[in-house]
């Protein structure tokens, strides 16, 4: 028999340096004023020397645990989304694993950008519907500023580091995850990348001093993508949910800029109250901006037993996830 499968714990991690708008302001040339009526944000958090992608997922995940009052070892596979990895191979959910103590639990990366958390709840959710395994970790972890040319404005202004994970558990009937979509485009693979330092262009002397190892982007080109995509996604998983616009409590977008979001919530016919925006404190940390979201919505008690969720991102790849969820914890 098929199991109703939701989030049992979640949790997050940011790191404790704050970079205003003010501060870049001094390495490149840009404005506060630019920053903000662009894209809405006005910090974003920056991990320290030495610490990596790995560091803050297991942050992340240690909390995910307590909250869902499991143990590293319940857990039966770890599934990290991240854009900067720590390293090509081997995969930062084996990294995860090890730093946590996971040792009854399959490791393994998915890569869709900014959708990834997203990609990795519907994969996990599968393993525990069908009941292979009891408890997954799902984590969306990024240290994109070791991998941002914090030479190039039109991307440095925008991203941040940080990590989410969620506890994935059976849950009773009717509640969990409801509704799933997800997406790709191939074709606009060039429009967000990172090209060297793969198999395609191997890293070498030219390619750094190239800046090919650092996140470009075709801004223009993603905007128009993102607020196609995103609402067009969302409305995929509410079909598959059976739910209305307004039988949602919250739409938890990923966090890159104010106004795709607001133009992803103006499609859905969901009011700005009811949507989670927290792009102003840690600008777009891609795979991590959701469960941030999630996680931080709900220590501020936003978020309730019964509420409907959607979560829906958009990012590289090209590629996009919707998801509808009941939430199922007390508490
Ligand atoms: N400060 C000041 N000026 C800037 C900056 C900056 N930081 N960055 C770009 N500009 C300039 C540009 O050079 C351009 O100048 P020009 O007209 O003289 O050429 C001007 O501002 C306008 O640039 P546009 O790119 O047209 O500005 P736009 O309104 O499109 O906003 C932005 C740019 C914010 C990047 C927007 O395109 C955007 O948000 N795109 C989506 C980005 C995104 O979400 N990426 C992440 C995807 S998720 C993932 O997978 C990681």
């Amino acid at each position: 028999m098929i199991k109703s499968v939701g989030i049992t714990g979640i949790g997050y991690s940011v790191p404790e340096k704050i970079v205003t708008n003010a501060d870049l302001e001094k390495i490149v040339d840009t404005s506060d004023e630019w920053i903000v009526e662009r894209t809405g944000i006005r910090e974003r958090r920056i991990a320290a020397e030495g610490v990596s992608t790995s560091a803050l997922a297991a942050e992340a995940a240690l909390k995910a645990l307590a909250d869902a009052k499991l143990s590293p070892e319940d857990i039966d596979l770890i599934i990290v989304g991240s854009a900067s990895p720590d390293m090509l191979f081997p995969s930062t959910a084996c990294l995860v694993q090890a730093k946590i103590g996971a040792k009854n639990a399959g490791a393994f990366d998915l890569s869709a950008a900014c959708s990834s958390f997203v990609y990795g709840m519907s994969v996990g959710s599968q393993m525990i519907a069908t009941g292979i395994y009891k408890h997954v970790l799902v984590i969306g972890a990024e240290v994109l500023s070791k991998i941002i040319d914090w030479q190039d404005r039109n991307t440095c202004v925008l991203f941040g580091d940080g990590a989410g994970a969620a506890v994935l558990s059976e849950v009773e009937p009717g509640y969990g995850i409801l509704g799933i979509d997800l997406g790709a485009d191939g074709t606009g693979a060039d429009a967000l990348l990172v090209p060297a330092g793969g198999t395609r262009m191997p890293a070498s002397a030219e390619t750094v001093a190239n800046h090919q190892h650092f996140v470009h982007m075709n801004g223009p080109e993603v905007f128009r993508f993102a607020t196609k995509v995103m609402g067009a996604s969302a409305i995929r998983a509410m079909e598959h949910a059976g739910v209305t616009s307004d039988e949602v409590d919250w739409l938890i977008p990923h966090q890159a800029n104010t106004r795709i979001i607001q133009s992803a919530a103006k499609r859905l016919h969901v009011p700005m109250e009811k949507v989670i925006v927290n792009v102003d404190r840690y600008g777009n940390t891609s795979s991590a901006s959701i469960p941030i979201a999630l996680a931080e919505a709900r220590d501020q008690g936003k978020i309730k037993k019964g509420d409907t969720l959607v979560l829906v991102g958009f990012g590289g790849g090209l590629t996009w996830a919707g998801c509808v969820l009941k939430w199922s914890k007390e508490e």
